[in-house]
């Protein structure tokens, strides 16, 4: 009888990680192997507090039942047809997920990144048929500090010289505006242009809510000049800010609206573009597609994911927890924290440099049994699931309070 293996502590799994995997990381030194609702729990067994929820891809906490229960079924029945044929789990799909964003069509895909890509093609398409931009000429305006993904052609517009320098050559095709500022937005729209691409709030850049009537400005701008005004969602969307979608805020509706995250309930990559009729008739069979997206499994998952929202439980949890949240942070302000920005259940904290990196912070708070993410020097992001309890939250607060004082 061979012995059984050995189980490697988190140490041990931490350094065999560095000889055999890609470098594009530098995770905090914790390794996770359970988690249900909030919490995760090491190797080791100790538990924490995920105040990240996976970039908003676990708005609805680690293994929620009713998901975990919908991936359960479907994997008894059907995975996988690939879109040679169709599927029983796709139609209902589309419908609902149309109906939660107010739009008509969908282009399911699997990652974040391939909905913006397929988001920018998808504008091209639409600026050459319908707009009738000379061919190989449409331009699209994004924002500066903008976080998209990470392919080639997203690499190309972002302004973060970490993620594009030694990946060019680039793709053209972009105008880079400043963030929250319609006059720039104004003056680089043109008859070129087939899409005005943002998120609603800049997650990465470190949860960047802009001023109060921005994006329904952006609404005005985009329907006057006639080009398509595309929201990323994918980190903003799905309850994560007190609605389904951000843009909802200022009483929106863009054009195309991209999802990820959230929408795969933490178990299967799913993403999306949601469009009006219009815009998503630009493609025809053979122009565009994925072996993976709009799989039954990931459909399933998917619309028992909108079936969460359609109850408004999440969104409004989102609102009301966020007042704690904010006052939370608000309390902390001289106290450690320079400033916050916050929407819903989503915070970038900017942490007093003379306490501390964001990074050293981060480690601070995993040591103390909550988990974050730093971003961008000092700046620490605040992104728990939606179903995190009032007394978790603040007690997450109460260790970050601590962690402040002491670095002091
Ligand atoms: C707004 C936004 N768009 C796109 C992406 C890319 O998603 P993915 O990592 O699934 O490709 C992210 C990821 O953080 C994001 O925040």
């Amino acid at each position: 009888m061979t012995a059984p293996a050995r189980t490697r502590d988190s140490a041990e799994l931490i350094r065999a990680e560095e000889p055999v995997l890609a470098h594009n990381y530098h995770p905090l030194p914790v390794v996770v192997a359970r988690a249900e609702g909030a919490w995760v729990e090491d190797v080791e067994g100790r538990r924490y507090l995920d105040m990240l929820a996976g970039y908003s891809a676990l708005n609805f906490g680690h293994r929620h039942p009713a998901l975990i229960e919908a991936a359960h079924r479907q994997l008894d029945r059907l995975t996988l047809t690939s879109r040679a044929f169709h599927n029983d789990r796709l139609a209902e799909f589309a419908e609902r997920l149309a109906a939660l964003t107010g739009l008509d069509m969908v282009l399911p895909m699997n990652t974040g990144a391939e909905a913006v890509e397929s988001a920018i093609k998808v504008a091209r398409k639409w600026a050459y048929d319908v707009k009738g931009v000379p061919a190989d000429r449409a331009t699209v305006v994004v924002a500066a500090e903008n976080f998209h993904g990470r392919t080639t052609t997203i690499v190309s517009f972002s302004t973060d010289e970490t993620a594009r320098s030694g990946f060019g050559p680039f793709t053209p095709g972009f105008r880079i505006v400043p963030y929250n500022d319609l006059a720039a937005l104004e003056a680089a729209v043109d008859e070129t242009t087939a899409a005005v691409l943002i998120e609603p709030i800049q997650g990465e850049a470190g949860v960047v809510v802009p001023d109060d009537g921005y994006l329904a400005g952006v609404r005005e701008l985009t329907r006057r000049t006639g080009c398509l005004f595309i929201a990323d969602e994918i980190q903003s969307g799905l309850g994560r800010t007190g609605r389904t979608l951000a843009v909802e805020h200022e009483g929106v509706v863009p054009d195309v609206v991209l999802l990820g995250k959230a929408l795969g309930g933490g178990i299967v990559p799913v993403s999306a573009v949601v469009a009006h009729r219009e815009v998503l008739s630009v493609l025809r069979p053979g122009e565009h597609g994925s072996t993976f997206g709009g799989n039954p499994l990931a459909a399933a998952v998917g619309t028992a994911v909108i079936e969460l929202l359609e109850t408004g439980e999440f969104q409004r949890r989102a609102q009301e927890l966020g007042v704690v949240l904010r006052d939370g942070l608000a309390s902390l302000v001289g106290q450690g924290v320079v400033g916050f920005r916050a929407r819903g259940l989503w915070a970038g904290v900017d942490i007093d440099p003379a306490i501390g990196t964001g990074r050293e912070i981060s480690e601070r708070l995993m040591r103390e049994g909550v988990l974050v993410k730093d971003t961008h020097g000092s700046t620490i992001r605040l992104a728990p699931p939606l179903t995190v309890t009032e007394q978790e939250l603040r007690s997450a607060l109460k260790t970050l309070e601590a962690v402040l004082a002491h670095g002091a």
